[in-house]
């Protein structure tokens, strides 16, 4: 698809596109990452369910300042959220979007399955990615950036050597290339779908729906934390979606923020 034809086609399908976690998209052909100028929207006052989308990112930005490639044929959207909710529920915001992007991947056929606490994974591979940056004033959220990469038509054979053998995507999974109006579709449903519970309060049932669609508990893991490695079996989320885990020694750790690692990962 060129470049020109990218931001016409998904200008058309906005227009025709009724949505409410989607009330205006601004489309680009590139951009630096999608997060970035978000956030930059945000600061600058633009409304919830602002979302903003790119063909492709010339530095994608992954957690724990990795680079996310972003060729051609993946999905690179970021939403601007407002929830007027406490800030101490923030925390399952990731949740939410890695509950939105799962339940799409499989609505195609592919067992995807939730690696805490938002990485998407289909037969051990990253499928897909997500980066929320979020600014709190006190006790209230000021704005919430949700940023999801997703591999749809990417072939894995054009990704770097050192992310090849740990990625997947729709096209290499399946064999056949996806219509990429049609994904954005569903996924917008389901993160309406998802967002709508986290709004409602409804925080019980997102972490239900979640237990349901992850493969890491009862796993043998190792977590890399900013302060700490911690290795035991995460056995459970509490109601923030912090991550419990049992060491070898019998302790029980509650883990916020973390790159979680799978033993064949290691
Ligand atoms: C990760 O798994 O490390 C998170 C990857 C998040 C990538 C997406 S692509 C759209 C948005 N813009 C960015 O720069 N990053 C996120």
């Amino acid at each position: 698809m060129k470049e020109t034809t990218f931001v016409k086609k998904t200008v058309e399908f906005s227009k025709k596109l009724h949505s409410d976690i989607v009330k205006k998209l601004l489309v680009y052909e590139r951009l630096d990452s999608t997060n970035s100028t978000a956030k930059e929207l945000a600061r600058a006052g633009a409304n919830e369910s602002t979302v903003v989308i790119a063909q492709t990112q010339t530095k994608g930005r992954g957690r724990f300042e990795r680079i996310w490639e972003s060729p051609g044929g993946g999905v690179y959207l970021s939403f601007i959220l407002r929830p007027q909710i406490p800030a101490e529920k923030a925390s399952l915001l990731p949740f939410v979007a890695a509950l939105a992007v799962s339940r799409t991947i499989s609505s195609y056929g592919l067992h995807a399955f939730i690696k805490w606490p938002n990485d998407v994974q289909v037969h051990n591979k990253k499928i897909a990615g997500i980066l929320l940056e979020s600014e709190v004033n006190k006790h209230t959220i000021n704005y919430v950036v949700v940023g999801i990469g997703i591999n749809l038509n990417i072939d894995i054979k054009n990704l770097p050597s050192e992310i090849r053998t740990k990625s997947t995507s729709m096209i290499s999974e399946l064999g056949h290339p996806f219509d990429y109006y049609e994904f954005l579709t569903t996924l917008f449903k389901q993160f309406e779908v998802f967002y709508s519970l986290f709004i409602k309060q409804q925080y019980e049932r997102i972490i239900d729906e979640w237990k349901t669609s992850t493969d890491t508990l009862g796993k043998t893991i190792r977590v890399h934390t900013s302060a700490e490695t911690i290795q035991g079996v995460a056995f459970d989320v509490d109601q923030s979606g912090f991550l419990l885990l049992k060491t070898e020694k019998g302790e029980i750790r509650k883990i916020l923020s973390g790159d979680c690692l799978y033993f064949n990962e290691l």
